[in-house]
């Protein structure tokens, strides 16, 4: 009897002795930041996606860091946590924590973003076609300017130096470009993929006196917002003295473009959390998955569209 009560307060105080140990998959993953919209409904479906598929996370945010990226993945093989995914800051310098981790058995996936290291050194990748978002892009600014304009001048607002995205989208824009020779880049700055760095970007461009801005490409839709407070300060009508097609499709795009002041936006979707899941169940079932996993659905939308999709519009 007394042995029970013992038994019984030892179980109330460290929850330890009758519960069984804890069988749910550990997934480790290491996030970018919250640098966007599109950043946080990424966080918020790996979140919710991992307490539906029962995984056990540990999320941990780099804030646009790389070296904080780099600990954060050693100590989830300090942990020995069964899968490492992450979304990489930049896309180089990861071979030797990639490296680590492959040494300690643990599978790492990577998400939306890409590296430069050997594909060998990790399980799988899922994400976006970053250089068809930028293709879209163009394509669709292309057709926005009648033939009687001989130059039309655009400023670029490239995401974080050295990312995929920034890579990519520019790569994939500047393609297209290249088919229709009264397009120029006049000016190509980065505003770190935050709506205060394409506010500061575009303010900045505009402070130098660079006239005439026809269009404004920006890698992301907060950079989009953000240079927009920036034009209306200048005095300029954004939407309408400068066309303005950006890449995310979140929420507050659609808003500005049923306002009039961005004309489209190309979709990048940020839903990537059940996909993972299912991901992170197979590699840790001993099941290769592929090496490429392209994230599709994405459609370029514009103010009509906007009107009618912004009621259901989660993100
Ligand atoms: O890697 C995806 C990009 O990163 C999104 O377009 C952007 O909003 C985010 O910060």
């Amino acid at each position: 009897m007394r042995f029970t009560i013992l038994l019984l307060i030892c179980a109330l105080m460290t929850g330890c002795s009758r519960h069984e140990p804890d069988q749910r998959i550990v997934l480790g993953f290491s996030q970018v930041g919250a640098e966007s919209a599109w950043r946080q409904a990424n966080t918020e479906s790996i979140k919710s996606a991992a307490a539906t598929s029962n995984i056990k996370l540990l999320f941990s945010d780099a804030e646009q860091n790389q070296e904080n990226q780099i600990a954060a993945i050693r100590d989830f093989i300090r942990q020995r946590v069964d899968v490492i995914a992450f979304s990489p800051v930049v896309a180089t310098g990861w071979d030797e924590v990639l490296t680590e981790a492959r040494a300690a058995g643990i599978p790492v996936i990577l998400t939306d973003r890409a590296v430069t290291s050997d594909p060998a050194l990790y399980a799988g990748f899922l994400g976006s076609d970053f250089v068809e978002e930028g293709r879209k892009a163009a394509r669709w600014l292309v057709t926005q300017f009648d033939d009687s304009m001989a130059a039309v001048h655009i400023v670029e607002l490239r995401g974080t130096p050295g990312s995929a995205p920034a890579t990519d989208r520019k790569r994939g824009f500047e393609e297209i470009l290249a088919q229709h020779p009264r397009f120029h880049i006049v000016r190509s700055e980065s505003g770190d993929f935050s709506r205060e760095g394409g506010k500061a970007a575009m303010d900045s461009i505009l402070k130098s006196g660079e006239r005439p801005i026809h269009a404004l490409y920006a890698h992301n839709d907060d950079m989009a917002l953000g240079a927009i407070e920036s034009l209306e300060r200048a005095g300029l009508k954004p939407g309408v003295d400068v066309r303005i097609i950006s890449i995310d499709a979140v929420r507050a795009a659609f808003e500005a473009m049923i306002a009039g002041k961005l004309n489209a936006t190309v979709e990048c979707n940020p839903l990537l959390g059940p996909q993972l899941m299912t991901s992170v169940t197979e590699v840790v079932a001993g099941r290769p998955i592929a090496k490429r996993i392209v994230v599709d659905e994405e459609a370029v939308f514009t103010a009509d569209t906007a009107r009618q999709l912004i009621q259901t519009r989660k993100y």
